[in-house]
């Protein structure tokens, strides 16, 4: 087995999944002000660390994804935060690409940058420690869109970085989210989210990228945050599988999914119907960002020195998560732990 697939299993097997902790200081200072905690620098680093030293580190999280400011601080204790991830047994691992800028002549869409430089930029991560990283391409639903223009030009460079990436000896995690705003029903989605990851496998494979080493991280198949459908959890893991099933190659080892939007409840019902009606070989898994840090940012912004119970709002998350990934999740399970 090739030294990437271990580290793709390592990161996404035996019931762990990722923890998505690669906010940019913009999206963060968000999350700080939406609980009224200032973002500095210091306040970053005292509750993604509060995380990263957390219990359920050890059974529930196979990998981190950190931001450049992250990656390169230290803890309280004076380790190394890639180190103190390590301790835990799971992956240190890094967003690469610089957001998604707006994507000429279709003004409404996105394209992700992040390619110049981005060799070196690698290997200054591998030597901090990352063995894993990230690139998010984002697409949006309507009557036109996404445009065959987002469709080709994301999809070529998530294998362009892709690429890079298995170069410089890490795992990239492929990420096209089709984003949930809007009306759209869930059958959208499906064609959308179909259409986009078939097309970012067929650039994938022109640029000689070994499959086995890599995760996808798609969205779920969901009707729009403002449509008026509402489907059973069965239903949305029915057409995610069916999705996933149809475009993505069997060499992929495991799909670690991102929340996107949906409260943490709701991810963790939908992740567990997946595992319920996987009839594929895939590792289907989380690599949540709000809905494994929701609560925990809410508990600890209440009182930022109570680390105990911040741990212990995150490891409850992350161990409905753990469950969700094994299939073993139920409602009377997640009062009864919490
Ligand atoms: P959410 O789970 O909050 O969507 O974040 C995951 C992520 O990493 C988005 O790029």
């Amino acid at each position: 087995m090739s030294e990437l697939n271990n580290i793709a299993l390592k990161v996404i097997g035996n019931g762990k999944g990722i923890l998505a902790a690669d906010e940019s200081t913009g999206t963060m200072t968000k999350r700080l002000d939406s609980v009224n905690v200032e973002s500095s620098s210091k306040n970053r680093l005292i509750f993604r660390e509060t995380l990263f030293s957390s219990e359920s580190m050890k059974n529930c999280i196979g990998g981190v994804i950190l931001y450049d400011e992250t990656i390169k601080q230290s803890s309280s204790s004076g380790k190394k935060i890639p180190e103190l991830i390590s301790d835990s047994n799971a992956v240190p691992g890094i967003k690469v690409d610089t957001g998604a800028k707006v994507l000429a002549n279709s003004r409404e869409e996105k394209i992700t940058e992040g390619l110049d430089g981005l060799r070196e930029r690698l290997k200054e991560y591998y030597k901090l420690g990352a063995r894993f990283t990230k690139w998010r391409a984002v697409y949006i639903i309507s009557k036109n869109y996404p445009s065959k223009l987002s469709i080709i030009s994301n999809a070529h460079a998530l294998a362009r970085y892709a690429a890079l990436v298995q170069e410089s000896g890490m795992v990239p995690i492929i990420e096209p989210e089709v984003l949930m705003d809007g009306n759209h029903t869930a059958e959208d989605c499906y064609k959308k989210t179909s259409e986009v990851i078939k097309k970012c496998f067929e650039e994938l494979i022109i640029h000689k990228v070994d499959l086995k080493g890599t995760i996808l991280k798609p969205n779920m198949i969901l009707p729009g945050a403002n449509s008026k459908e509402k489907i059973p959890s069965e239903e949305i893991a029915k057409l995610t599988v069916k999705c996933l099933k149809d475009s993505v190659p069997s060499e992929v080892p495991g799909i670690a999914f991102l929340s996107g939007g949906q409260t943490e409840t709701e991810a963790t019902e939908n992740l567990n119907s997946i595992n319920n009606n996987n009839q594929t070989n895939f590792i289907m898994t989380y690599s949540f960002g709000r809905a494994l840090q929701q609560s925990a940012l809410k508990f600890w912004s209440k009182n930022i020195k109570d680390i105990k119970g911040t741990q212990t709002t995150f490891n409850h998350r992350a161990n409905m998560c753990s469950l969700a990934a094994q299939g073993k999740w139920s409602q009377n399970i997640e009062t009864q732990d919490n």
